[in-house]
């Protein structure tokens, strides 16, 4: 008869960064092999606290952050970008235009948007370069009880498709194109209730963000308005965390209570990333009336990357 010893594994270590948003885990080696546990003890850590951070994570490459993703749920890539590995990894590469320092979560152009994103960090520039993070359900829970009715009967059309190069002056001409070119390169439009019950805590949280076109039933200037106004809540300091960058560091975030903010400061230096996301479901609002594609009439199958390791040279500014 032989006896097998019990696995035993340290709990990891949750610690808070920010009183709204935002704690950091110890104690944790990422990849596939996790055990169910800890792996649950993750999860968990993620829907309270919106973004967790790992540091050390260098022994990542592309097949163990996606095994880990797993863990997680089911990867998607993305719905115009060509992956960096044929696979699910997204690059987040400044030399190919891949600035984010817009308010924004995740591909909410589609009623599907990811539940999760997994970040790592390659490449970080030796100032400059932080994340930020914003809870957008205190954000909710925050606003006075008219602004939360208000928000709760409005609809918004979300767009990868608008014009770049009003709205990001900073942009290069080559950028625009390439906004163009690639990241819309099929044109989406999907209307999201603008408060969502999130499907695992049942939180309300605000659906809002740099893909916002307009609200339905207002026209372009009461929108602009109303998005601005709703949206201040969301960026306010106190709702947010700032996260500054060492090589080997992972960032996952629920995609569904948060926007982030990626902030361009680090001059020519380079900065890589690498993003795997994880498949989420069709919002519902606070009515249980759920998000609706508007185009095109179905979301085709990705765009995978072509053979692998073959890296995209058009990353676009909001991904
Ligand atoms: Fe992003």
């Amino acid at each position: 008869m032989t006896s097998v010893a019990p696995r035993t594994t340290s709990a990891p270590t949750v610690e808070k960064v920010g009183g709204r948003i935002g704690a950091v885990i110890s104690g944790v080696r990422l990849g596939g092999g996790l055990d169910e546990a800890t792996v649950a003890a993750i999860r968990s850590a993620l829907l309270e606290h919106k973004v967790v951070f790992f540091r050390d994570q260098q022994h990542l490459d592309p097949e163990s952050h996606e095994e880990f993703g797993r863990l997680l749920g089911e990867p998607v890539a993305h719905p115009t970008v060509p992956s960096a590995d044929g696979r699910y990894t997204l690059s987040i590469d400044k030399e190919h235009g891949g600035r984010a320092n817009q308010w924004h979560t995740d591909v909410t152009f589609v009623p599907a948007y990811p539940a999760f994103s997994i970040l790592r960090a390659e490449v970080i520039p030796p100032y400059g370069g932080n994340t930020l993070w914003a809870n957008t359900a205190t954000a909710y829970a925050g606003l006075p009880e008219p602004l939360r009715i208000l928000a709760d009967n409005l609809r918004g059309v979300h767009t990868n498709n608008f014009d770049y190069a009003a709205v990001r002056p900073e942009l290069t001409e080559r950028d625009v194109e390439r906004q163009a070119a690639v990241f819309a390169a099929v044109t989406f439009r999907t209307e999201h209730p603008v408060v969502r019950v999130h499907p695992e805590t049942g939180e309300r949280t605000l659906v809002l963000g740099n893909f916002v076109q307009r609200l339905s039933g207002l026209g372009a200037r009461d929108s602009q308005a109303v998005v601005g106004i709703l949206q201040s809540h969301i960026e306010r300091p106190e709702n947010t965390v700032r996260w500054q960058w060492r090589t080997g560091d992972v960032a996952i975030w629920d995609n569904r209570a948060t926007q982030h903010y990626g902030v361009d400061d680090s001059d020519e230096h380079p900065r890589v990333l690498r993003r795997i996301t994880i498949d989420g479901d069709v919002p519902v609002g606070v009515d249980g009336r759920r998000s609706v594609l508007l185009t095109p009439r179905s979301v085709p199958a990705p765009a995978h990357g072509g053979a692998s390791g073959e890296s995209t040279d058009g990353t676009p500014a909001e991904v």
